[in-house]
């Protein structure tokens, strides 16, 4: 949520960081900014709505300077506008700031700090931050004290000491002033700022959220990302939680605080293996059709290499046979379209190892003391890999004993520093905000994991465990049928584009992708969707049935297809217009149903793997027909960043 990006070097800077704007704004797109060194000064420019807006504006301001930091924004704290979009500027205008997090005491300190005489120009928490420094940058330079009011200070700046210059080791006095400014927040951040008396010199400081630091042939770059720089340097700087940085036109330094110093520190090295084509659209309208065409060969890449003699290997959980077999719960901890892969997740894990295994939205696991033991094994789900629900999860886990295991698709994220063992996606970066080949990589990874623990227990042996993976991976093969084939598909899209609500229905695996089709529907679409298990429809939803409502069933073969064949018959008895998803051969369903989608026949603990494609195909349809933004959807942002 909200990305920055900073740049000093040798070329103009503004173009460079709405170019790495232009890569993150998949983390907020309400409204952006950037603020640049101008000989003496920083000049800034905000606007709002989508980047192209800021980089349209451009040319008007004819900047030239080489250092500056720019920022993409999903509104938080007060409205989006432009007021409110960073770069946030100290009274004199001499320091500036871009901020990604939460300053949870903002409030207290926005006080204080008006009461000393600063002037706030915005609603946000972030904008405290440049006040802070502001006020340490002028202690530590123009020798003003604390109880100096601001006017006081502004005074003696007249008579100020030249700022000293960034020696090598040494932070620079910018830096000294973020980490005292720093010292008096609560909440979480990833800050650079910039000061017109410290050309060239852009400061970082690291709390939860990411900062990554890469350094370029034509200088240095900053991130809270690495796709902004992916292509454009070759390895990043991956600043540790709590850590400093000094960035200046062409070297880096990071630092750690101890007590209350900062101190030299080693920065972790990352190297960027960069796929021009992930950032392409290519032949596709959109990148979440595009996301959506991937699936199969996510199939295939997160299997690769996962059976080896007939056993499912998954090295990376660190766990050894016996300690997989001393685990007695599982919980999966995880959010949004996560979850919906952790939900289908349970009944493999339960099914194949007869462990009990619970799942749990992250956002309420952490507030309510769940019990865990360390015989619990905590799996986190994270597309992102910095949901900050998730991570508070996981935190939580390991403070109380248990082994975190993380399922994530982003190399060297949060979730997959702080996991005890992690097993990648290989989704390959998603840009779509709405989640398609990640849930993908989810559910076969989360299958091996129940594979896995169903071996370890002993309640599978070699040869099923072999025939379920062979027929895990045919489903590569079943996707890319599917994808071939999308007319019907389109036909329901164009009959209930224009309806203001649809019901998705399911039971066991079923009822899981029914939740799953739902978000995608109200992610893209705007349409109000609802997911529930067919049985329960009776017990209340079914009220919402009048002629031409949508019910969007899930009806592969299952052990449950009758019932759910029943629960089509009571929606379409009271006028429901009925698309079924349902399994080829399957003649007698189209007697109930206003559009067959036909899938592949496959095994019921693998259908979700395939069913969810029609879904995705026919949210994104509905969304297309109704004008709605299919990469960028209102309102939502990429990675959540703050609870
Ligand atoms: O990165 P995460 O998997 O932790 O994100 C969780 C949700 O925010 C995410 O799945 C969200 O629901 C997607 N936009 C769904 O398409």
């Amino acid at each position: 949520m909200c990305g920055i990006v900073g740049y000093s070097g040798s070329r103009p800077a503004a173009p460079v960081l709405v170019n790495g704007l232009k890569r993150l704004e998949y983390r907020g797109y309400d409204s952006s900014g950037i603020a640049v060194e101008e000989g003496a000064q920083l000049k800034s420019i905000c606007r709002t709505g989508r980047i192209s807006e800021l980089e349209r504006s451009l040319p008007d301001f004819h900047l030239t300077g080489s250092c500056g930091i720019g920022h993409t924004r999903w509104a938080t704290h007060g409205a989006p506008s432009e007021a409110n979009a960073h770069p946030h500027l100290s009274c004199e205008g001499d320091i500036a700031i871009v901020h990604n997090g939460i300053i949870e005491n903002h409030a207290e300190l926005r006080s204080v700090l008006e009461k000393r005489g600063h002037r706030f120009t915005s609603q946000t928490d972030s904008e405290v931050i440049v006040h802070l420094i502001e006020d340490a940058y002028a202690r530590l330079a123009f020798q003003t004290s604390e109880d100096d009011d601001m006017e006081d200070a502004l005074g003696k700046r007249e008579e100020r000491t030249p700022a000293s210059e960034v020696k090598a080791g040494e932070p620079s006095l910018l830096l000294q002033a973020l980490s005292m400014a720093t010292s008096m927040l609560i909440g979480s951040w990833a800050i650079c700022a910039i000061s017109s008396h410290e050309p060239g010199i852009i400061a970082c400081a690291r709390k939860e959220s990411p900062l990554v630091i890469g350094h370029g042939a034509d200088g240095e770059h900053v991130a809270s990302d690495v796709t902004a720089l992916q292509g454009v340097v070759p390895q990043v700087c991956v600043l540790g939680d709590g850590q400093f940085a000094d960035v200046a036109s062409h070297s880096f330094a990071v630092f750690s605080s101890v007590e209350e110093r900062l101190i030299s520190a080693k920065g972790e090295m990352m190297r960027l293996d960069w796929n021009a084509e992930v950032a392409e659209r290519g032949r596709f309208a959109d990148f979440m059709l595009k996301e959506i065409y991937e699936q199969p060969r996510v199939i295939r890449d997160t299997l690769e290499g996962r059976l080896n003699h007939g056993a499912i290997t998954i090295s990376e959980l660190s766990l050894t046979h016996e300690e997989l077999n001393l685990v007695d719960r599982v919980v999966i901890i995880a959010c949004g379209t996560s979850y919906h892969a952790a939900l289908v997740a349970k009944n493999l894990i339960e099914g194949w190892s007869r462990i009990p295994c619970e799942v749990e939205v992250a956002s309420e696991f952490r507030y309510r003391d769940p019990i865990i033991t360390p015989s619990t094994l905590v799996v986190a789900v994270s597309q992102s890999g910095e949901t900050a629900d998730t991570l508070a999860a996981i935190r939580d886990a390991r403070i109380k004993g248990a082994k975190v295991f993380g399922i994530t698709n982003v190399i060297g994220s949060p979730v997959a520093r702080e996991s005890d063992g992690v097993i990648y996606t290989k989704a390959n970066k998603e840009i779509a905000v709405a989640s398609t080949k990640s849930f993908t990589g989810q559910l076969v990874s989360l299958t091996l994991l129940a594979l896995l623990l169903g071996q370890a227990k002993g309640r599978l042996k070699q040869a099923q465990v072999r025939m379920l993976f062979n027929e895990l991976a045919n489903t590569a093969e079943q996707a890319e049928a599917i994808l071939k084939e999308a007319s019907a598909i389109d036909e329901a899209a164009v009959s209930f584009k224009d309806s203001r609500s649809a019901l998705f229905i399911g039971r066991g695996m079923g009822a899981a992708v029914a939740e799953e089709g739902a978000l995608k529907l109200k992610e893209v679409s705007y349409l109000h969707a609802e997911a529930y298990p067919a049985g329960e429809m009776k017990h209340g939803p079914i009220a919402l049935i009048e002629p031409g409502f949508p019910v969007i069933a899930v009806a592969t073969q299952s052990p449950t297809y009758d019932k759910v064949l029943s629960n089509i018959q009571e929606a379409k008895t009271r006028g429901a217009m009925v698309v079924a998803v349902a399994t080829e051969g399957d003649e007698g369903i189209g007697q109930f149903a206003d559009h067959v989608i036909f899938i592949p026949r496959v095994r019921d603990a693998f259908s979700p793997i395939t069913a969810i494609i029609p879904l995705q195909l026919l949210a994104r349809k509905i969304a297309l027909l109704r004008g709605c933004n299919i990469d960028q959807p209102r309102n939502l942002a990429k990675s959540v960043t703050v609870e």
